[in-house]
């Protein structure tokens, strides 16, 4: 790494990133993107009829920093319940990776964006309503 910023975690969901791919028929996918820096991001959700999320995979087209938070992130949300996911901060992202460069703050932003765009998309199918969850700024789903 060119700066010596990034922790051993960060490195290490960057160079091992967990559950990269794709989820056939997903209860949910969000697709979020960063206008500045034009890195995107999509997650998939594989949701019970207990809302329990069962797999998550993402494919992020990104930095290192946005790579490694969405590995995190993924993480983060298995097991879990929707509304458990839905109070998944970046804040908590990025303190599972031990920090992040302020610079790649947003990173982090994109892979909560991603999760609620995707419990969004969840919600539209199946009609469940999660506390607090809003319709994604822009959905570039399609
Ligand atoms: Fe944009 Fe990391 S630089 S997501």
């Amino acid at each position: 790494m060119y700066d010596g910023e990034y922790s051993d975690k960060v490195i290490d969901h960057f160079t091992n990133p967990r559950n990269v791919g794709e989820i056939e028929n997903p209860s949910g996918v969000g697709t979020v993107g960063n206008a500045k820096c034009g890195d995107i991001m999509r997650i998939f959700l594989d949701i019970d009829d207990d809302g329990i999320i069962r797999d998550c995979k993402f494919k992020t087209f990104g930095c290192g920093a946005a790579v490694a938070s969405s590995s995190m992130a993924t993480e983060m949300v298995k097991g879990k319940s929707v509304q458990e996911a839905m109070e998944i901060t970046n804040k908590a992202v990025m303190e599972a990776l031990d920090g992040l460069p302020v610079v790649k703050i947003h990173c982090s932003l994109l892979a909560e964006e991603a999760i609620h765009a995707a419990l969004w998309d969840y919600c539209q199918k199946t009609g469940t309503k999660i506390d607090g969850l809003k319709a994604p700024k822009a959905d570039i789903n399609d």
